[in-house]
C-alpha cells in the first residue's frame, strides 16, 4: 500500500461543486454539468459519504473492470434494493456467473430476433387503441410494449402494467446520491409490494408450467442450481426492469423525433440507419447515467489516493459524452464511427446488460411499427419527466401522430 499510493494526494475537488445531484437544472439536463467536470476535476470526492465520482470513458473502462473493484458491497448499503444481493447483479465472481448463466439462453441474437416479432405483434395491439386524433401518450405506450414483451418471455400475464410502473417510480428514487428518509421508507414499502407480487408469479407458474424464463429459473432450484431467494429475487428484477429504461429511450427517441422531424422522416425512409439511430440515442440520453462500485484495496486515479472500502460513482453518462472520445459529443449524430458509437450505457464488462439486445431490438421495433402507420410526430403539450441524478423518467409524453 505504501509504494501503491507514494506521491498520491489526497487533494480532490468536492463533487457537489461539480455536480450537485439535488439541483433541478442537473437533474433536467446533466450534460453541461458533465462537460465542466470532464474537463477541470475528473476525479471527485462526495464529502457526504466519501465516496468517489469517476467521469471520463478511459477511467470507467479502466478502473470499473480491476478485479478488486467489486459490485457486491455497493448492493448492502442499497436499501430496498439491497434484494438484488441474490441475483446476478448483486454478485461478484463467481457467484455472478453462476447466476447469470441461468438466464442467458433468453437473450441470445436468436431469441431475440423472435422477441422483435412479438414486439411487432404487441406494438400494432397497442396502437390499434389509438383514435383519428392520433393522440396517445408515447411514455404509456413505450412501458406497456415493453413490460409485456419482459411478460412473454416470463410466460406470465401482463395486465398488472401500471401498478409496476407506479411500484417502480417509487423504488427508483433511492437510486441516487442523495436519497432521502422519506425515498428510503417509501421504496421499503414499494419492494414489499414487488416481493409479493413476484412470489405470486412463481406461484402461478408451479401451477402453470411453461417453457418461459420463469420455468427454468424454477427447474433450476429443482436442480439445486438456485436457491428460492434467488429464484424469487431474479423474477422480481426482471419483471420489474423491463419496461423501465427501454420504455425511457423509447419515449426518448419519440420526443426527440417531435423536435428534429427530419429524423423521423430518415428513420422511416432508411432501415439501414435505424440500428445506428437507436445506439446513438442510448449514447446520448443514458436512462440511468451512473453505475456504482467498491474498491477493496486502496488505488491512485490521476494522483488522488482512493481508499479501499468507498463507493466509485461512475458516471456513465457523461463518459458518453466525453469529448475525448466522441467529436461534438452533446450532438445526435447516428453517422458517428464505430469507434465512436461505443455507449457505456448498459454497463460494460462481466455486468455489461444481459437485456441489450433485446432492449435494442424493442426500441427499434416500435419506432418502426409508429413509422409505418404515420408520418409525423408532434407534441401535443409539454412532456413531465421525473428525474432524480441516477435514473431519468418520462411521466408523460402527450404526442400526436400524425398520418
Ligand atoms: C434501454 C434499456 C436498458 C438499459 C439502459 C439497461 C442498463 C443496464 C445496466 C447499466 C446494467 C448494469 C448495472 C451495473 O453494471 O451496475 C444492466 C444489467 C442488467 N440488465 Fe439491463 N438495461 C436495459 C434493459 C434491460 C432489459 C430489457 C433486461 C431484461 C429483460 C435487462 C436485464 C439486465 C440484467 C439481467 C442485468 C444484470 C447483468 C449482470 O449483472 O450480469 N436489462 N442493465
Amino acid at each position: 500500500m505504501e509504494a501503491l499510493t507514494h506521491g498520491a494526494t489526497t487533494d480532490c475537488p468536492e463533487a457537489t461543486e461539480y455536480l450537485p445531484w439535488t439541483d433541478p437544472r442537473f437533474r433536467a439536463d446533466p450534460y453541461p454539468f458533465y462537460a465542466r467536470a470532464l474537463a477541470e476535476a475528473p476525479v471527485l470526492r462526495d464529502d457526504f459519504d466519501g465516496s468517489y465520482v469517476l467521469t471520463k470513458y478511459e477511467d470507467l473502462m479502466h478502473y470499473g473492470r480491476l478485479p478488486s473493484v467489486r459490485i457486491a458491497p455497493e448492493w448492502e448499503k442499497a436499501g430496498a434494493w439491497r434484494v438484488l444481493r441474490d441475483m446476478a447483479l448483486g454478485n461478484d465472481e463467481p457467484a455472478h456467473t453462476r447466476l447469470r448463466r441461468q438466464t442467458n439462453k433468453w437473450f441470445t441474437p436468436k431469441r431475440v430476433r423472435e422477441w422483435a416479432a412479438v414486439t411487432a405483434d404487441i406494438a400494432d395491439r397497442v396502437l390499434d387503441r389509438i383514435g383519428p386524433d392520433g393522440l396517445v401518450d408515447g411514455s404509456a405506450l413505450a412501458v406497456e410494449v415493453a413490460h409485456r414483451v419482459v411478460c412473454e418471455v416470463m410466460q406470465v400475464e401482463a395486465d398488472g402494467v401500471e401498478e409496476v410502473r407506479a411500484t417502480m417510480r417509487r423504488a427508483m428514487l433511492i437510486l441516487s446520491a442523495r436519497p432521502t428518509p422519506e425515498d428510503h421508507a417509501d421504496a421499503e414499502l414499494a419492494m414489499r409490494e414487488m416481493l409479493r407480487g413476484s412470489a405470486a408469479l412463481l406461484d402461478y407458474k408451479r401451477a402453470n408450467p411453461g417453457d418461459g424464463l420463469l420455468d427454468s429459473l424454477l427447474a433450476a432450484q429443482d436442480r439445486g442450481e438456485m436457491s428460492a431467494s434467488e429464484v424469487l429475487m431474479t423474477t422480481l428484477f426482471f419483471y420489474v426492469v423491463g419496461h423501465m429504461d427501454a420504455g425511457y429511450l423509447m419515449a426518448s427517441g419519440l420526443h426527440l423525433f417531435t423536435r428534429r422531424p427530419e429524423l423521423f422522416e430518415r428513420f422511416r425512409a432508411d432501415p439501414g440507419v435505424r440500428e445506428a439511430m437507436v445506439i446513438e440515442l442510448a449514447r446520448y440520453d443514458a436512462p440511468e447515467p451512473v453505475i456504482t462500485r467498491t474498491t477493496t484495496e486502496d488505488l491512485v486515479i490521476r494522483g488522488v489516493h482512493v481508499p479501499a472500502g468507498r463507493s466509485l460513482r461512475l458516471m456513465t453518462g457523461a463518459a458518453n459524452h466525453d469529448p475525448d472520445v466522441f467529436d461534438n459529443p452533446d450532438e445526435f449524430d447516428f453517422t458517428r464511427p464505430p469507434e465512436q458509437s461505443r455507449n457505456l450505457t448498459f454497463s460494460f464488462g462481466n455486468h455489461g446488460c444481459q437485456g441489450r439486445l433485446l432492449a435494442e431490438a424493442e426500441i427499434r421495433v416500435v419506432w418502426e411499427r409508429i413509422a409505418a402507420r404515420y408520418s409525423r410526430i408532434e407534441l401535443a403539450a409539454e412532456p413531465v419527466l421525473r428525474n432524480t441524478d441516477a435514473s431519468r423518467h418520462y411521466y408523460e409524453l402527450p404526442l400526436r401522430l400524425h398520418r
